[in-house]
């Protein structure tokens, strides 16, 4: 059994983490051993590990927040899951390893069918991308967002949903090479980020009015979302991929009744119903298991590879996400 494990924090996550062996004993009475077949590095990863995230786990940590296993043996009273079956990995519970022990009672067992490597990112972005769409503004069918960060994993799941709900997008990225795939996957318009965003959101849209603008980056690039709402339109940050404070002038507030909110899914899953999540999240797996919601994958890594794979997810203007494979490749399907 292997684990990526990280006994520090620091700036380069890579060079904190490493993967190394480790035991675990046969499942107790109510327990599962579930062999990891996927699980991604999202940015909220990278942060636990620097040290930056809201929430951070004791030390030794192992890396990873969500993922997709197989269940391999069953503890004495467990009936289901069966051997065999998928299940979603619990969230939070540290993903970047072979193998985990795990309640049986309070796993989610996932469809037979259906792309591994996809359902392994169910549990984080899809539903960040589906309550940024429903939790702050009443969107109609017609209504225009505006996001940056489009090209992201939670960015392409927010154009494909809005699009199953008949909005339409605005979608913001930092560079030429990011607009095509924006624009396949659905993106009615894709604008480089910019000082003068909102005349060319104006042009682009007819003079749209966006009740809602989505911002993963801060810095100015807030107020760029901030000045393309409309007067009385709401912006919700929920990252800083730049690593700035978000920057809004005051005008945005005074002369333009714009008002900024925050979204982390942590307090959603702490706040809301289990009825609610159960609701969410068998709709997304729906969608998910049937492909016709996914995020791009650039490439998959062994466990073994966790510091190239950390530092490929680091990087940057990547066409997609870094999936760990700790028990062998996993052809998509
Ligand atoms: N609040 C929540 O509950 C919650 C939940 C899920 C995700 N998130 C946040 O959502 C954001 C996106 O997550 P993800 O998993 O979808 O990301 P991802 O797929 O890894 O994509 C990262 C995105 O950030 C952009 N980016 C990277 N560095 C940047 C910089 N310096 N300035 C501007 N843009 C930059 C990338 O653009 P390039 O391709 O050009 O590099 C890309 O669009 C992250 O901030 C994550 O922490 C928040």
């Amino acid at each position: 059994m292997k684990k990526a494990e990280y006994a520090s924090r620091g700036p380069v996550p890579q060079d904190i983490i490493a993967c190394v062996d480790f035991e675990l004993p046969a499942p107790a009475a109510g327990e599962v051993l579930i062999e990891v077949l996927a699980a991604p590095i999202n940015p909220s990863d990278v942060l636990t590990i620097t040290g930056a995230y809201g929430m951070l786990p004791p030390l030794p940590a192992i890396g990873g927040n969500e993922g997709i296993g197989r269940v391999a043996a069953l503890g004495v009273g467990v009936t289901t899951p069966a051997v065999g079956q998928r299940v979603l990995l619990p969230v939070g519970s540290g993903t970047w390893r072979t193998h985990m022990l795990a309640t049986a009672s309070q796993l989610v067992v996932l469809p037979s069918v259906g792309d591994a490597l996809q359902l392994s990112m169910l549990t984080v972005n899809p539903p960040t991308a589906s309550l940024l769409l429903s939790e702050f503004v009443t969107l109609e069918a017609g209504d225009w967002v505006i996001q940056n960060a489009a090209n992201s994993a939670v960015g392409s799941y927010l154009v494909q949903l809005a699009k199953r709900r008949g909005l339409h997008t605005v979608n913001v990225v930092r560079r030429e090479g990011a607009i095509a795939g924006v624009k396949a996957l659905g993106g009615d318009v894709v604008l480089l980020d910019g000082p003068d965003l909102a005349q060319r959101v104006e042009a682009a849209t007819g003079s749209a009015k966006i009740k809602l603008g989505v911002d993963a980056v801060g810095g100015l690039s807030t107020e760029y979302i901030a000045r393309s709402v409309r007067v009385g339109g709401t912006v919700v940050n929920y990252g800083g991929m730049s690593g700035i404070r978000c920057t809004i002038a005051p005008d945005a507030f005074v002369f333009r009744d714009v008002t900024l909110r925050g979204f982390w899914l942590a307090w959603w899953f702490r706040n809301s119903s289990p009825m609610v999540q159960q609701a969410l999240f068998a709709e997304l797996t729906k969608h998910i298991a049937a492909g016709e919601l996914s995020a791009k994958i650039s490439a998959t890594y062994s466990i073994e590879q966790i510091k190239v794979a950390v530092g490929a997810a680091v990087a940057g203007e990547r066409d997609g996400k870094i999936v760990l494979t700790p028990n062998g490749p996993i052809e998509a399907s």
